[in-house]
């Protein structure tokens, strides 16, 4: 019988991703979508991991779920209450003696055994924690164009999944299991899809993007960049974007790439979480300070009107104030578009949540407010820089009034201008006049339709 189901998504693309095809996967399977999980027969909590607060959250909308179920109950009605994600690999069966009215705990390599997990889990907790992702995208199947039109001309595809990088804080590794990367004819043939549905923007995700290295139909191993190239191919396709990325993996290839494709769009995000050579040792992000500023010049020698933003962890274990004004010189070296920025969150079973010298949570708030405040006036700056200047807008939703249209700028920023004719999925050359705290206004150029 065919079922409502509700799906929400936490933590980053990655997830927003699964989310989409956990969905696909139930909608070709007869089921129908919700938005409101009090109408769902199914709730899946697409979890994350990263941080502990992330992970609280999970278990505090469980118990909201929770009271949903037993209300329903009462009407009769059953609802099954599926943990995926991060969460669920991590926690697995604790999940359930936490909060015993989950019924299925379903790893973020693993969902697309969902069907059968709901179909088998009448009585018992379901769990199920496999971590081998190839198996997963040969399974899952590809999104209907209806679909993929609702959900907009942007979309993300998972390219490369798991990381073997080890950083000291991080729980992703655990969570997501080993580097893979997908082959590049099953990459194509998910972008040639979307294209075909009218998605005009692709952004490349991974846990560590520019690891990729995956079976290109030569027979041979393609890097990021390669990829990149035969991607901004397919027609239709407008834009290209790829996220995270590692600094230890900018190659040349992938930095020639923003010299030599004009859809590959002129934005990086490039974490670099502190600027102390002592704490990134620590951070086991195996470069230092002064690694990143020339992976930073050289990219920016090859497109000069790039981008860069960043994330930071402020409190490491032994993060002394001189190491922390290492972290704010390197910002007011590279000078950031956009960043996001965290306190130091200790992991369970992650090698730096053992350290002795953990940082006080005062301390940490206030290196996290000093750094916010750099980073915001940098932002601040940036946003300012593009008035006067014509930036290419592809145009993603309506505008806030009549008339309006808005879509986002290269360096993803909102931008809000009249329409004059221009449609959703329209890239136009738009002259910024003015920025506002988090958006830019401009005015369409005559003559000037980017595409
Ligand atoms: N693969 C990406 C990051 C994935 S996690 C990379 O290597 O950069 C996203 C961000 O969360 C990280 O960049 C880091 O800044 C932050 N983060 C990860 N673990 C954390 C922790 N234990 N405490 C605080 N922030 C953390
Ligand atoms: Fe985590 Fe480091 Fe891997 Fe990024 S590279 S996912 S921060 S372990
Ligand atoms: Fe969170 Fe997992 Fe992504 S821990 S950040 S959802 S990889």
């Amino acid at each position: 019988m065919p079922k409502r189901f509700f799906v929400k998504s936490y933590g980053c693309q990655m997830n927003v991703y699964d989310s989409a095809r956990m969905s696909d996967l139930l909608r070709s399977g007869g089921h129908v979508e919700t938005s409101d999980p009090a109408k769902a027969d199914i709730i899946i909590l697409n979890t994350c991991h990263i941080r502990e607060r992330a992970t609280e959250k999970i278990f505090s909308e469980l118990g909201r779920v929770r009271e949903l179920k037993s209300e329903r109950a009462s009407q009769g009605r059953k609802t099954k209450i599926v943990v995926a994600g991060c969460v669920a690999q991590a926690e697995g069966a604790e999940i359930v003696a936490r909060q015993p009215a989950v019924d299925i705990v379903v790893g973020p390599q693993a969902y697309h055994h969902l069907p059968a997990l709901l179909e088998g889990c009448a009585s018992s907790p379901a769990i199920e924690l496999d971590l081998a992702p190839v198996e997963k995208f040969a399974q899952l199947p590809l999104p209907a164009r209806a679909d993929i039109q609702a959900r907009g001309v942007s979309a993300f595809v998972t390219v490369q999944e798991g990381c073997d990088k080890f950083c000291a804080f991080c729980v992703v590794p655990y969570t997501r299991g080993a580097e893979i990367s997908r082959p590049v004819s099953a990459v194509l043939s998910e972008i040639e899809n979307l294209a075909a549905s009218g998605v005009r923007e692709i952004t490349l995700i991974g846990q560590n993007v520019n690891a990729y290295h995956g079976e290109g139909p030569d027979g041979r191993t393609w890097s990021l960049g390669r990829l990149l190239s035969r991607v901004a191919k397919v027609t239709g396709i407008k834009r290209l974007r790829y996220t995270t990325s590692h600094p230890l993996d900018m190659d040349d290839e992938l930095i020639e790439a923003h010299r030599d494709l004009s859809v590959l769009m002129p934005y990086l995000h490039l974490p670099v979480q502190s600027g102390s050579d002592r704490v990134l040792a620590a951070m086991n992000r195996r470069h230092d300070a002064r690694a990143y500023l020339r992976i930073v010049e050289k990219v920016r020698e090859a497109r000069p009107d790039i981008a860069l933003s960043s994330d930071f962890i402020v409190g490491f274990p032994g993060e002394t104030k001189a190491d922390f004004e290492g972290t704010l010189d390197l910002v007011r070296e590279v000078k950031f578009a956009s960043s996001f920025s965290f306190k130091y969150s200790a992991r369970p079973g992650t090698p730096s949540a053992q350290a002795k010298d953990q940082i006080s949570d005062e301390v940490k708030m206030e290196r996290l407010a000093n750094l916010q405040a750099l980073l915001e006036e940098q932002r601040q700056a940036f946003n300012h820089a593009t008035v006067g200047r014509e930036l290419d807008v592809l145009f993603d939703k309506p505008g806030r009034h009549q008339g309006q249209i808005a879509g986002k700028s290269p360096y993803l920023q909102p931008v809000h201008v009249e329409h004059r004719g221009a449609v959703i999925g329209d890239l136009a050359s738009v002259l910024i006049t003015a920025a506002g705290p988090n958006s830019l206004a401009g005015r369409l150029v005559e003559g000037k339709a980017a595409a």
